[in-house]
């Protein structure tokens, strides 16, 4: 297994939800941490307390791709390496087949499909550097099963599995492994209004960011390229 130490990870929207417990994990674990969130402000609440030498926070516009470039680059400059990158920032909005909702939509696959490529294309040569990089695209299992007619946001977890599977590819050959994490409903901001199941049914944030870790220190013999979590019976798993 690859112990954390020493090692820089970059994590999207780690202001709040799973990103922010995915941020609070791996801080507690022993890595160096670079938080990306829209407002570098509101990282003030989670590194506070925390070790100066070891988290870096930056301004990360999903939408803004100067933002994503200039992020990685401060990352790198501050610690001289980098070894995974965490896509985690991401929208659910109401699309369905019958809706001409195209902003809607169109905001979906820059948030949720085109920043994280971006993101990767930025990252890949440092993280191809270090030899064992690693990239964990937080997809969904509305990334693998399509439930309802409510599809623009499955479409574009679906693209996000299939960039992970692209990035993977890509990488191999330098040591990068990357892994679609696609869990089911999770307890965080995205699904309060959620009807069809009880908030404290869904994954824990926590129990997500435990996933994330365990990612993180498989070695580069062992790579998880999808990964499944259920909080129930769902159809396709
Ligand atoms: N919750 C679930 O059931 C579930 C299940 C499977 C997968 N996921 C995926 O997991 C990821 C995290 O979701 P979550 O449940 O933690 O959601 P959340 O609590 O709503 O948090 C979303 C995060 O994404 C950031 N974000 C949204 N739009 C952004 C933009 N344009 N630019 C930069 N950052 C932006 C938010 O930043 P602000 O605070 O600035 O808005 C926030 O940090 C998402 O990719 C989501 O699709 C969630």
């Amino acid at each position: 297994m690859l112990a954390p130490d020493g090692r820089v990870i970059m994590i999207s929207g780690a202001n709040r939800g799973i990103g922010l417990a995915v941020a609070k994990t791996l801080y507690d674990a022993g890595f160096n941490l670079s938080l990306g969130a829209r407002d570098p402000d509101s990282l003030a609440e989670v590194t506070g307390g925390w070790a100066p030498e070891r988290v870096l926070t930056g301004r990360y516009d999903a939408e803004d791709f100067e933002t994503h470039r200039q992020w990685v680059a401060a990352t790198v400059e501050r610690f001289g390496r980098l070894d995974g990158l965490v896509n985690n920032a991401g929208i659910a909005e109401d699309v369905s087949v019958e809706d001409e909702n195209d902003e809607v939509l169109d905001r979906m696959w820059a948030v949720n499909v085109k920043a994280p490529l971006s993101m990767t294309r930025t990252a890949l040569p440092h993280l191809r550097r270090c030899g064992a990089g690693r990239i964990i695209n937080m997809a969904s299992l509305a990334g693998k099963a399509v439930y309802s007619d409510g599809i623009g946001y499955s479409m574009t977890k679906f693209a996000a599995v299939a960039l992970s599977h692209a990035t993977r590819h890509a990488g191999w050959d330098d040591g990068v492994r990357c892994t679609a994490l696609c869990p089911g409903y999770v307890a965080t901001d995205m699904t309060t209004d959620v009807e069809t199941m009880a908030f404290d049914q869904m994954i824990e944030p926590d129990d997500i960011a435990e996933v994330v870790l365990t990612l993180l220190a498989l070695s580069n013999k062992a790579s998880i390229a999808e990964l499944v979590v259920n909080c129930r019976a769902d159809v396709l798993y």
